[in-house]
């Protein structure tokens, strides 16, 4: 089988059932993914927004206790250039300072050279590679990240009355290791984590919640709608098939009647044959939406076989060539019923947009554990325009209305409904005017 088996074009766009069932058609997912989604967003951005802050605010309140420290020892490092590090303790009183906490202080002269050092921890980096050269002999106050550490480093003159400008002293640089505020803000991620996981769960247990609560209403409504358009179609079948058989008892006397009333009860029959149709497909896509408790083994080759058997005969009065490959021993579970109906519509839909002399493909394969069933045709195609509308009631294209008028345009939405129902998926290709090709995948039994 060399035709069709694959597309002839590459398929310009898709539509697959797993869009809708996120959306519209089946609201419930999306309502929760929806508040779902916009619960985390809100969440994860005022933890984000929280864990900055605090940061920032460590990072200020690290960087004014450095400043505060350099500052106080600005005033020694005069009496530490001319009397040596040995008067370092009566220089600075506060030195129990360095003991206790991760505080280091350096001493440096004019050009650089380290004078003296208090503290455990200081950065790797010589002070005059972290300057920049237009820093050296300007005054100046700087901070910087080194390594662990975060540094502050003035630059101190000495006002000189015999001199128009102040004379460079030397600088001084008080260090902190950051490893305090690494600690804090690991407790701070953990705190963050730990509340945000739990947040989510909780909002995704309300979310269920809310989401039922607020569309059980809507879905009784549904119920409702549905049962009421299910008895409304029931109800009609029967005068409707009254006027059918009345009309045909009446047409069968066509002696005893007048040309002009056999014309009038041709278009009542054809109106009524016509509405009947139109009955039988709501009622069909009504009980369709409703979940079947019927979930038998069905074999799929002898379903399609029977199907492309009554098909056969439409096929060949449009000189259409429909090919069939199936494979044997293929079990989906479902309803007899609505699979066939499933099939018979998108094979009809093959046959009746496709010309003369065109040609249908109706395939199977098997795919990571699910069955496909293809229907490709080589008709009028359907515009990626259209495409979005497919599946929806009542909807047809311009170009269908007029090469098949009797449709309703329920076929696709009937068969949408059925594909959900058996958990699977339906995705349309369109190939332009080049022909459709549409897929159903269903998990195997
Ligand atoms: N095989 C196909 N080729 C081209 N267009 C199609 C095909 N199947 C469906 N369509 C388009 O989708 C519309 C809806 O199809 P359907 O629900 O079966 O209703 P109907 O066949 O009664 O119009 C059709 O009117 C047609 O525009
Ligand atoms: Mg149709």
């Amino acid at each position: 089988m060399k035709f069709l088996t694959t597309p002839p074009i590459p398929s310009l766009i898709t539509i697959s059932s797993q869009l809708f069932s996120r959306g519209l058609l089946f609201p419930k997912k999306g309502f929760l993914l929806t508040y779902l989604i916009a619960m985390i967003c809100i969440l994860g951005t005022s933890g984000i927004s929280l864990y900055f802050f605090l940061i920032k605010n460590l990072n200020q309140q690290l960087d004014r206790e450095l400043l505060t420290l350099v500052q106080a020892a600005a005033p020694s490092l005069d009496s530490i250039k001319l009397e040596g590090h040995k008067n370092l303790d009566r220089e600075v009183p506060w030195r129990n300072l360095f003991s206790q906490q991760e505080y280091s202080l350096e001493w440096y002269d004019s050009e650089g050279k380290l004078l003296a050092r208090e503290g455990k921890n200081f950065p790797d980096a010589p002070l005059l590679a972290t300057l920049k050269p237009s820093q050296v002999n300007q005054e100046f106050f700087m901070f910087q990240r080194l390594g662990q550490m975060q540094t502050v480093t003035i630059s101190v003159y000495t006002d000189n009355p015999n001199q128009a400008t102040p004379t460079l002293e030397g600088y001084i640089r008080a260090s902190e290791s950051t490893s305090e505020i690494e600690a804090i803000l690991k407790k701070l991620r953990l705190g963050l984590g730990l509340g945000g996981a739990s947040a989510i769960v909780l909002i995704g247990f309300g979310s269920i919640y809310l989401t039922q609560e607020t569309l059980n209403p809507m879905k009784q409504g549904m119920n409702r709608i549905k049962k009421i358009t299910c008895d409304v179609s029931h109800h009609l079948r029967t005068p409707l098939t009254r006027i059918s058989i009345a009309t045909e008892i009446l047409l069968s006397k066509k002696d005893k009647i007048q040309p002009d009333e056999v014309k009038k009860l041709n278009i009542i029959n054809t109106a009524a044959d016509q509405l009947k149709k139109l009955v039988e497909e709501v009622l069909f896509l009504v009980r369709a939406d409703i979940p079947s408790n019927v979930r038998e083994r069905v074999s799929l080759n002898p379903l399609l076989q029977d199907l492309i058997e009554q098909f056969e005969p439409l096929a060949k009065a449009k000189g259409i060539d429909l090919r069939t490959q199936l494979s044997s021993r293929i079990f989906v579970k479902g309803d007899n019923v609505k699979l066939t109906r499933l099939f018979a519509n998108l094979l009809e839909n093959a046959l009746q947009y496709t010309e003369s002399g065109g040609r249908v493909f109706f395939s199977m394969r098997l795919s990571q554990g699910k069955v496909i069933i293809s229907v490709q045709d080589t008709g009028m195609g359907i515009t990626p325009e259209e495409l979005p509308f497919i599946f929806q009631g009542f909807w047809r294209s311009e170009l269908a209305r007029s090469v098949y008028p009797e449709g309703f345009g329920l076929g696709l939405t009937t068969a949408y409904a059925i594909v959900q129902q058996h958990q699977g998926e339906i995705t349309v290709d369109s190939h332009g005017k080049a022909g459709t090709s549409i897929k159903v995948k269903l998990p195997l039994a």
